[in-house]
Formats: structure tokens, sequence, C-alpha cells
């Protein structure tokens, strides 16, 4: 999704801008924008392309000013081009604003301007909302924000500049998010922390319809009857270092290497009082009749690894795992009876956000599981438990995915308890084995080389099937998707028994198959899959606990530590982000920042 970035204070805007958009290029974008209100009014230098492409633009033409609106924009309405890029300015030259999101009634509004006379110079929908704003400009900034915004439908987050208010950067959102921070050295609007946390740790959460209006020495908030409001900061406890590379070639690897420390981290918070457990001993989970675990990417696949752990710890009758993409629009059948776990990393996925609001309304009880403090998905629903992961930059999720594993752990561990169907001495053993999940992590790191080695081997592989039974096949979905999405290759997850039911057409010489297998009691099973597509001229990567897999040139094996095969996830992912990485750093692609890819999917 887009980022946006705004300043205003005693520095020079135009560095801080440029950095703060640095930081929010994870998100993924396709082109980039600055305005600065100096000297010389409202200035604007705007293009498609990266943003270095940007700072060569403004090497050329420099502005100066400690007024300023910055912009990563990842296209829905019109193509990535410079016109089209933001910042947007109205035909006045009055008023220019960044906005993140979608205006959904933007054609009708652009008429009603158009037939009044004014002229648009791009094909955005952005566009309509720096137009509007001069149309019903009428001296006072904040008046002009909320008539403009009560005229817009959609989403959007946005960071506006007026010219007859040299010194006042106004934000305001509805359903994207948008945080202030505030420092000495002067005020900040961003998308999120990462952008800002180097100037300050002390934020504000703009929740929806609310206006802040910031100046170099203070920050206000109204709501939409422009009444004040008293906010409360938040203090981030991430430290800048944690949103940089450390020495890595890239984020995605110094996350994948982070996760040792993020499992224990996230294992502690949720079993000792204060944090996590504090939250899921208010939960009655035996009033429930039904669980409904809800997610997209990734987070959907832990939904996929939770339900196989719900059912064999809880026993519960009726689990169900749902795309939120689907569910929101599904007329799901649930009640006051359910209970709806939302998984979400940056806790601003749309479809996830409309996934809880449809919930909701049908009267179940909602707890997701976020790791982004102040996130919509956090704060609208019933309970949270947070992930302990710290800023995840890359696009592919990897330590966020495992704390939202460890997480469902802790939840299935508890829940049983709760519902009698493990025993005292059962819930410790369990405990003692999630205590152990961070060293096996660590065993397969330390086999990076190895892991490096066969993905140089099957680089070269064109279609490439992650098979699993079981659990294994939950893992084997993420697995897949990780392949997909940094390095382009095709792949697809399937249950190993479903092979034989058409997918094993496709399997033919240079073929690789993962076939992950961690399930003891379905050893024969995967192997007898193996087996089939051995045959058929395959290759394949055989991950787990495979006692008698002897390597051959078909056959290569990265061993499993561990000893329940019902936490092997967690340790088996670990090897298939790495085989992936070194897959697309192979290839030599943009792994942090994948094509068409967006670390929060904000819009539908
Ligand atoms: C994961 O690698 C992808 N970036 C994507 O599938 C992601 O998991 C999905 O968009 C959900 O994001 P969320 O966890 O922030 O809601
Ligand atoms: N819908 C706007 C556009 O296409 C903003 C997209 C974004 O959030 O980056 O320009």
């Amino acid at each position: 999704m887009c980022g946006i970035i705004g300043y205003v204070g005693k520095q020079d805007a135009v560095p801080i801008i440029v950095d703060g958009l640095k930081k929010l290029e994870y998100r993924g974008y396709d082109s980039s924008g600055i305005a600065v209100h100096g000297k010389d009014g409202i200035s604007v230098v705007k293009q498609k392309g990266r943003l270095s492409a940007l700072e060569e633009q403004l090497a050329k033409t420099p502005l100066e000013g400690s007024l300023g609106i910055g912009h990563t924009r990842w296209a829905t309405h019109g193509e990535p081009s410079d016109i089209n890029s933001h910042p947007h300015i109205g035909s006045q030259s009055k008023i220019a604003i960044v906005h993140n999101g979608i205006i959904e009634n933007y054609k009708q509004l652009k008429n009603y301007l158009e037939k009044r006379g004014v002229v648009f110079a791009s094909q955005t929908d952005s566009e309509v909302i720096a137009q509007l704003a001069e149309y019903y400009y009428s001296g006072d900034a904040i008046e002009t924000v909320i008539k403009m915004t009560s005229r817009l439908e959609g989403s959007y987050a946005l960071g506006i500049m007026c010219l007859d208010d040299p010194g006042t950067l106004i934000a305001t959102r509805k359903d994207n998010p948008l945080i202030v921070g505030v420092s000495d050295g002067g005020h900040f609007i961003a998308s999120d922390v990462p952008a800002i946390l180097k100037h300050t740790n002390t934020v504000h959460y703009l929740e929806d319809n609310e206006i802040a209006v910031l100046k170099a020495g203070s920050v206000e908030f109204f709501n939409a009857d422009k009444e004040p409001l008293q906010k409360t900061p938040e203090t981030i406890t991430w430290n800048p270092d944690s949103a940089e590379k450390g020495g890595y070639p890239h984020f995605m690897l110094k996350e994948i290497m982070e996760q040792p420390k993020v499992l224990r981290d996230t294992l502690h918070s949720a079993i000792h009082s204060g944090g996590n457990k504090d939250v899921i001993n208010d939960l009655d989970i035996a009033r429930f009749n039904k669980i409904v675990i809800t997610a997209c990417g990734s987070a959907y696949n832990a939904g996929v690894v939770g339900k196989y752990v719900f059912e064999r710890l809880c026993r519960f009758p009726a689990i169900e795992v749902e795309l939120a993409s689907e569910f929101r629009y599904k007329d799901a059948v649930i009640d006051e009876k359910t209970l709806v776990i939302l998984i979400s990393q940056s806790g601003e996925t749309a479809d996830t956000i409309a996934a809880l609001r449809e919930a909701k309304a049908k009267g179940a009880v909602t707890l997701s599981i976020v790791n982004v403090v102040g996130s919509t998905i956090a704060k609208e629903a019933d309970c949270c438990l947070f992930t302990a992961a710290g800023p995840e930059i890359a696009v592919a999720t990897t330590k966020a995915f495992s704390a939202q594993l460890m997480i469902l752990y802790v939840l299935a561990i508890w829940f049983g308890a709760k519902l009698g169907k493990i025993s005292a001495e059962a819930e410790q053993m369990l405990f003692w084995e999630l205590e152990n999940i961070p060293s096996y992590v660590e065993e397969i790191l330390a086999q990076v080389d190895s892991i490096q080695k066969y993905a140089a081997e099957y680089v070269s592989c064109k279609n490439t099937f992650f098979i699993g039974r079981n659990i294994d096949y939950a893992i084997a979905l993420e697995g897949s998707l990780k392949l997909k999405e940094i390095s382009y290759v095709h792949s697809e997850a399937y249950a190993g028994g479903e092979l034989k039911h058409g997918p094993i057409s496709l399997v033919e010489e240079n073929t690789l198959i993962v076939a992950i297998s961690n399930c003891k009691s379905l050893y024969g099973k995967i192997m007898s899959n193996v087996e089939q597509v051995v045959s058929r001229g395959a290759r394949v990567l055989l991950i787990g606990n495979c006692p008698d897999a002897a390597e051959d040139e078909k056959l290569s094996h990265i061993s499993i530590p561990g000893s329940i095969d019902l936490f092997s996830p967690s340790v088996t992912v670990a090897a298939l982000q790495l085989f992936s990485y070194y897959v697309a750093a192979n290839k030599g692609l943009d792994i942090d920042k994948p094509r068409n890819l967006a670390k929060s999917v904000t819009v539908e």
C-alpha cells in the first residue's frame, strides 16, 4: 500500500520526508512525490518510479521549507505516471494533499466539479480530494476539511497543506491508518511507525474522522464537529535499529534470523501475567459452540495450522478457517456463541477489517492476533493478543507469521485446559515443548549453507509442489506462498493424498516436489507420495523427520528437530523461508519489495 509522511517544525522538511519515504518503501509502491510549503508557496516534485529517481529530481530542483508532505503511491485509479503521482494540488494551487486509500464516489464528485469549471490534471481518484477541498475552501482549513470529507465515500488517510496556512499540517483518516508523532524538533504524520521512529517514539493513533492540526509548536485534535479532543499518546517500545537491516543484505533474511528471539518474546508475553495471558483469562471458551479463524495470505495459512492444533488439543467440534475476503461477503452462520479469531500482522488489511466488522455485526465475540499496536484490528476486536515480532519490514512475512503460530499454540493449550481436554501435566509438558521451539529453529537456521545449496540446485525448476499431510499440509501452504511471493516461481501446495486426484499429471522431469514429513503416523503415506513422483521424474526436497531418507541425486533432505509434530510447523517454516529466500537471491530479485505486492493490503 502507499505510504504517507508529513512534517512541520524547525528543521528542513525535505530530508526528513525523503528519509521517511525510504522507511515506507517496504509497503510497496510504483511512484513517489513530495510537496513543501516554502517562501514561494507550495512546490511539488513527483514522479513514477523508485524513490531514488525522486531524489535525483530533487537534487536538480531542490525544495526548501519546514512544512512538507510526502507519498509513495501504489496505484489503484490511474496508471503509474508522473501526473498521477502524489501529492495532488488543486487547480488554484491552494491546497495540496497526499492520500492512501480509495475514493469510491470519485467519478460523481469529479463530474460535479468539472460541471463547475474545475479542470483536472490526472486520472486518479485522489485528485478529487484536493479539488473538492479548494472548491469548499473559505479561509478556515478545518471547516474545509470537514466539508470536503463529508462528501467522500471510501477510505482515506490524508495529509493536507493549505497555501494560506504556511505553518500548518492537517491530517485526517477513515478506514486507513495514520499516526501523529510528536517531538521537540517538530511533529509528524505517517502511515506507520518505522517512518518516524528515528525522530520520536511518542505517537497518537488517529481514529476515523478525527482531525489533527499540527504546527511547529503544537498538535491539536478535533472531531468531525470541530470540537477539541484530548488524546493520550502511546510510547512505542521498538528501537529504531529494529527498523534497519543490521548488516543483512535484506530485511527478510534479518527477520528470518530474528525468529528465535521473537518466539521467546511472544511465548513469554503470553504465559506471564500482564500481557496476553490476562486477555485470555477473561474469555470463557466453554460458552462457544463454534470457532471461526479468518485472515488473508500468510495469516490465513497460520490459521490453517491453528485449526489442526485446536482440533488435536481442544477436541473442539466446530472449527472453521475462512479467507477474510470470502468470509466478509458470505453471510456467515455465526452468532453470539461464535468466537471469531482474526489474524493480521499489520492490523490494517482491508478484507480482515471488514470480516471483523461483519463478525461483530452478527454478535460474535472477536479475538484478534496482531503485531502492530494501535492498528484498526487491534483496537476494534473485543480482545487482542499481540505478537512480539517488532516491526516487520520485508513484504513477505516471516517472524510475524512464526509469532502468530506461537500465539495459536498457546491459545489451543489454554482452551484445551479450560475445556478439560488437557491434564495439568500435559499442559506443563506442552508449554515445556513450546519453550524448546526457539532452539529447534536455531538448529535449522544453522543449516543455512545446505539450504542455500539446495536452493541453487533447484532454482531452475519451473513447477514446484509443496505436499504434506495433516499439519504438514498446513505449513506446505505457507511454503508455497513464500516461494511464489519472492521468487516468482509458480508453486502449489497440496495435501499429499490429493496428488493422485489430478495434480500428479503435471509432474514431469525437473518438477520439484517439496515433501514435508513430520507427522510420524503418516510417514509411510507421504513417502509413498514421494515414490510416486520420483518414479515420474520429479526431484524431491524432503523436509522433516525421515529416518531412512537416503540422500541420492533425486532426493535431498532437511531434517527437522523436535519431538511434537503438532508444533513442527514453527520449525519447518524456517527451512521453507530460507529455501525461498535463497531461490529468490539466486535469481537476483528485489526480495524485500517483490513486484506487485504490498506489505499491508489496505484496499480491496
Ligand atoms: C505474506 O508474506 C504476504 N505479505 C501477505 O500474504 C500477508 O500475509 C497478507 O496480506 C495479510 O497481511 P496481514 O497479516 O497484515 O493482515
Ligand atoms: N487511490 C489512490 C491512487 O490510486 C491512492 C492509492 C494508494 O493508496 O497508494 O492514487
